[in-house]
């Protein structure tokens, strides 16, 4: 009995979970469609940071040196950088009450903020090559520039 019970209890539930989930996925409302943007966004920004990490672990020998990490790392940031203006100008989520770091005037400054983004590209790029050569200091002492290209975006477009 108490397990029968138990048992559509559960059939309910899972149910319930079911016609939830339709529910929102049939019909996103626009704030649901900003709170999503935001989180994959700065879900992107946690994988750059991710592969950026194990760079500047390098630096600061927290992290293994590993010249074939290194240009692995900055080659999947110059890989997604690209979505960074890419899903800002798909959402703009300066009217929703999202948690967020981005400032408004990114959607006013949408060259400039695009600009930021070639940057680390770049910047990325060029970090590759020198890692592609393995040479250890000369990929140490890029290390900062190409972090550069994170701070230089933040500063403006961030908030502090
Ligand atoms: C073109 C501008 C731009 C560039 C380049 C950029 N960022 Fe950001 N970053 C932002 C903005 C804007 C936010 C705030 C996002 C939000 O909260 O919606 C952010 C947020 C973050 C966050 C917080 C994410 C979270 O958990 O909410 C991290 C970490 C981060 N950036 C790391 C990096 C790293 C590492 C790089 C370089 C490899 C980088 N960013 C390059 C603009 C940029």
């Amino acid at each position: 009995m108490v397990k029968r019970i138990l048992g559509i209890g559960l059939v309910m539930a899972v149910t319930t979970g079911l016609v939830t989930v339709s529910a929102q996925q049939s019909e996103p409302t626009p704030e649901q469609l900003a709170a999503q943007a935001t989180e994959t966004r700065q879900g992107l920004f946690k994988v750059l940071s991710y592969n950026l990490g194990a760079i500047s672990g390098m630096a600061r020998g927290t992290v293994e040196f590993d010249a074939a990490i290194a240009e692995r790392n900055a080659n999947v940031i110059a890989t997604l950088a690209p979505l960074i203006p890419e899903m800002f100008a798909a959402n703009d989520t300066r009217s929703f009450d999202v948690e967020t770091e981005a400032l408004p005037i990114i959607w006013d400054r949408m060259d400039e903020f695009q600009e930021k983004a070639n940057n680390l590209v770049n910047g990325a790029n060029t970090f590759a090559a020198i890692a592609r050569t393995g040479d250890r200091n000369a990929i140490l002492g890029g290390i900062r520039a190409f972090g550069g290209n994170c701070g230089s975006c933040h500063e403006t477009f961030r908030v502090d």
